[in-house]
């Protein structure tokens, strides 16, 4: 039977209806039909939510470079500066906070000297997943041409007004090459010999790239190490990194899904060299996909996954089911860092989620690892966006896995083809939470029941996060029932509320997709209304994500 774990350790080489009333009460609720509440405490603020929990993932992967980003300067493709021009400006609209990059398994056998330079010097490489591509898929995704290296990339972050994220290679390069990575990067101009080879580039200004991963995965793909062998490694790149003065933030590689043992024996090993050695790391990478579909049948990493298209209702249930176990991740993994740090120094940094489903929902043939996201796939999205949302003191970042043409994909884009997915719809929505501080907000809502292959099982009925900015609140919320809407009076404890605009993203049929003919078949509905009174109920309409804007009185 095979593990996730096992699998990358042996890797390849309807418009809802807004009802409103004067003077409602809690007591005019409980005698009315509806059977739901949502209560915003304006007065129990849980901190500022990360911008860069809406962050991104890039890898040299399939077709997530190139073709997905990287179309290069003489291509009939509109582009700017060889960067996919369409992709570039609606990540712009989403306010892109951060991308990791370049990986991934990949990041563990990447040289980054191959990616700067002229691009006719840069060498061809083996990519690291040439092992799953298939001998019909483009020879760019199987050999590494370099066209897209550091430079392109930072590049491409500047014009989305992103922050890079550089996942370093910990497996097969020395520390050595850690530090200069950084050091090409970060070095004033004119310092040393790699800040003028980026400035030869065109880039005599410093990259300021803050956020730099220490490895990836390093229980499997990234080298295969134990959480103590690992913590070792991670003393010994991290240590005296040259600064120039960023306020460089080290990202540790951490457990998948619920290994508590990776995070207790890594963090165990940091303290028992040094409690002080703790200050070196600004973040714990979590990784957590969803992917057993199986009903409980099975933990086999290939036979335990479900079709990206092609799903009945209980299926649609269960990846909520699963995907909701993020939540008890956070607070699992929170605890065992409290056992070591008890300041909370350390942050979660969840920099891969997303659903994972077996091979066959790609929007372009032989593009592997991509699948075709659906309406389930905004939900699944949005539900772990507001799971990050109301844990804003323990997820410093988050990055959706992956950008483009990959699994949880914003963008499918292929020639001069291009699509924003349902998932790219609800990190739009959501980007009005970014840096908004967030509110406890409590959904009281029927479960939904459905049945599990003969046994009963359920789920949440309403859940979701609020944030506020000045008098500005966000309020998105997932009603995951395939079929009934769900009406609710909504209240906000602590403030009277003066205008209400309402976007809502569903379709009748929980299958729906974009694709590159049929663009806008899943696409947000945005209406407003000015308030009149003091109540305000809404109908959230099943299958659905709501983003309720309000303006307080
Ligand atoms: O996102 C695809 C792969 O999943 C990444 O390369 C790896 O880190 C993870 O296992």
């Amino acid at each position: 039977m095979m593990k996730r774990r096992d699998f990358i350790r042996n890797s390849v080489i309807g418009a809802g209806t807004l009802l409103l009333t004067k003077g409602g009460s809690l007591k005019a609720f409980a005698d009315s039909l509806m059977d739901s509440r949502i209560e915003v405490l304006l007065g129990e603020p849980l901190g500022t939510i990360s911008p860069e929990i809406y962050g991104h993932f890039v890898e040299h992967l399939g077709g997530v470079v190139y073709d997905g980003i990287w179309v290069g300067p003489n291509s009939k493709v509109p582009n700017t500066d060889g960067l996919r021009k369409e992709l570039v400006e609606h990540m712009r609209k989403i306010k892109s906070p951060v991308v990791r990059y370049p990986g991934g398994c990949f990041a563990d056998s990447y040289d980054w000297r191959d990616g700067i330079g002229p691009a006719d010097k840069r060498p061809r490489r083996t990519n690291f997943w040439v092992g799953v591509e298939q001998a019909s898929g483009p020879a760019n995704h199987k050999y590494e041409t370099n066209q897209f290296g550091t430079n392109e990339f930072v590049h491409f972050c500047k014009l989305i007004g992103s922050q890079p994220y550089l996942a370093a290679n910990l497996r097969s390069l020395p520390a050595q090459q850690f530090y200069q990575w950084v050091e090409y990067c970060n070095a004033p101009a004119g310092t040393t010999a790699l800040s003028d080879a980026r400035a030869a580039a065109g880039y005599p200004d410093p990259f300021h790239v803050r956020y730099w991963g220490v490895g990836n995965e390093s229980w499997g793909c990234g080298g295969n190490f134990t959480p103590e062998e690992y913590a070792v490694e991670f003393r010994r790149f991290t240590a005296w990194v040259p600064h120039f003065k960023e306020d460089l933030s080290f990202i540790a590689s951490g457990p998948s899904d619920d290994q508590w043992s990776w995070t207790r024996g890594f963090l165990q090993e940091i303290v028992h060299r040094s409690p002080a050695q703790l200050r070196s790391i600004y973040g714990l990478a979590l990784h957590y996909y969803t992917w057993n579909l199986s009903r409980g049948k099975t933990n086999d990493w290939v036979k335990g996954k479900g079709d990206a298209l092609k799903f009945d209702t209980v299926d649609w249930y269960e990846l909520l089911r699963e995907g909701n176990v993020m939540e008890s991740l956070i607070n699992g993994h929170w605890q065992v860092m409290g056992e070591f740090d008890r300041e909370h120094h350390i942050k979660l940094v969840v920099d891969e989620w997303g659903p994972w489903y077996a091979p066959g929902g790609e929007m372009t043939p032989n593009d592997i690892l991509e699948q075709t996201p659906t309406l389930r796939d905004a939900a699944l999205s949005a539900m772990t966006l507001d799971i990050f949302n109301r844990h804003p003191e323990k997820v410093a970042m988050a990055n959706c896995a992956q950008l483009v043409n990959c699994l949880n994909s914003l963008y499918l884009a292929h020639e001069d083809k291009f699509c924003i997915t349902p998932v790219g719809h609800v990190l739009d929505m959501y980007s009005a939470h970014q840096g908004g501080q967030s509110l406890r907000t409590i959904f009281s809502a029927p479960n939904v029941h459905y049945d599990r292959d003969g046994k009963p099982a359920s789920f949440w009925g309403l859940n979701g996060s609020a944030s506020l900015r000045d008098k500005e609140m966000t309020l998105t919320v997932v009603n995951p029932h395939v079929s009934e809407g769900r009406e609710s009076e909504i209240g906000v404890r602590g403030a009277g509320i003066k205008s209400v605009s309402v976007t809502t993203l569903t379709n009748s049929d929980i299958h729906a997709h974009n694709t590159f003919e049929q663009r806008n078949i899943v696409q947000p509905q945005t209406k407003s209304l000015l308030m009149q009174g003091a109540k305000l109920t809404y109908i959230f309409p099943p299958a659905s994500v709501t983003k309720l804007s309000l303006t307080l009185a």
